[in-house]
């Protein structure tokens, strides 16, 4: 049986990484290869791979990629040590609110150091940090799977209504956005796996339409239940229609639980509030930035005007329009009910103590 390659983000084996390039979808399937870091940012920087994990796994497996046709050029594991310093520190610019790329960079970078202590032969020092860098395919796949169980188990148990729910989720959050399964679509897929879901709603998400282009591409091709609306229809979808539960990503939540996400979540934050209907972040903890206290220290990209006035490069606005377009929004903790993880989900007040315990458990 040949491998089912439509929803995979990225394909890779050692040597060689290639990733769908999602500007072209749904019209168009084609991967495009990424031979060095630079390729790799310029990927990320144009969203050909956007969603927060997606981005941090290929800026690290095009490292991996460019080491590993590189090793000849160094003349000492030190020249190796700057040099991946100094990708990773160039990677994480590719864009300013997604934390996971500077959050890998961080792992890496504290491997690196040690590592160092063991080898004498720079082959075996770059083949092994190579391995490292790899592990993150697979921790990627398994903390999604984790947190859509998690997800699909909290969402089912606190739910009264006994048949089966309806969840509201934005943007892409699925395999697209991620290694696999994805992170709030996970939890989408979980429920629809368990038997649990009448209909997945998930908005269209302008201005760069993840909703209409990537989620619908991914709830079709998996024959999930779906009901599509504008991003405008999402407060008289709430006042009429049964809604169990929002289900988000995140591509920051600081240390009091503030969750910055695609612009737009925070109204749907906003108007579950005042409908009573839970408002879950579907997260890895590798989106968790303790370094921030609250979301007013994180940087909101702003992206060009283009992708808002045009569609497919038409022209859907006057020529000559002024525009503001903010990537993403903050959500205040006090409209999150839960933050879902891969170690489970956690009340935004409890998060940080939360994540300590497990960082210390794991040290210890
Ligand atoms: O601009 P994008 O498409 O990269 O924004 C993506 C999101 O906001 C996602 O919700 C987030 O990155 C989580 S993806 C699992």
């Amino acid at each position: 049986m040949t491998e089912d390659k439509t929803l995979k983000a990225i394909q890779y084996q050692r040597g060689s990484l290639q990733i769908l390039d999602q500007l072209k979808l749904p019209d168009i399937s084609v991967y495009i290869p990424i031979q060095t870091v630079a390729d790799a940012w310029k990927a990320i920087h144009t969203m050909s791979i956007r969603g927060a994990p997606a981005i941090a796994v290929c800026g690290v497996l095009s490292l991996a990629v460019d080491l590993h046709h590189s090793r000849s050029k160094f003349e000492s594991i030190a020249s190796v040590q700057q040099y991946v310093i100094d990708e990773l520190n160039y990677l994480v610019t590719a864009r300013p609110t997604a934390v996971n790329m500077t959050d890998a960079a961080k792992t890496i970078i504290d491997y690196l150091i040690p590592l160092s202590a063991k080898h004498q032969s720079i082959p075996e020092y770059i083949d092994e940090l190579i391995a490292f860098i790899e592990q993150f395919l697979e921790r990627d796949l398994a903390d999604n799977r984790a947190i859509g169980r998690h997800g699909a188990e909290q969402i089912r148990l606190t739910t009264a209504n006994p048949k089966k729910l309806t969840i509201l989720t934005h943007c892409n959050t699925g395999s697209l956005a991620t290694v696999g399964f994805g992170t709030a679509l996970g939890v989408i897929r979980q429920l629809a796996a368990n038997g649990d879901l009448q209909t997945a709603y998930f908005t269209e998400t302008r201005p760069y339409n993840q909703g209409s282009r990537l989620t619908a591409y991914e709830l079709v091709h998996d024959h999930i239940p779906h009901t599509m609306i504008c991003d405008s229809m999402a407060g008289l979808l709430m006042r009429t229609q049964p809604v169990h539960g929002v289900v988000v990503g995140a591509d920051r939540v600081t240390a009091n639980g503030d969750t910055a996400n695609k612009i737009g979540t925070y109204q749907l934050a906003i108007l579950a509030k005042y409908h009573e209907i839970p408002f879950y972040v579907a997260a890895p903890t590798t989106s968790i930035d303790l370094t921030k206290r609250t979301g007013d220290e994180i940087v909101i990209e702003q992206r060009p005007s283009k992708e808002m006035t045009s569609i497919k490069g038409v022209n859907i606005a006057a020529e000559g329009v002024q525009v503001w377009n903010p990537a993403f929004d903050v959500t205040p903790a006090q409209l999150i009910t839960g933050i879902i993880t891969e170690h489970g989900v956690f009340k935004p007040d409890e998060l940080e103590e939360r994540l300590l315990a497990l960082k210390n458990n794991k040290s210890s």
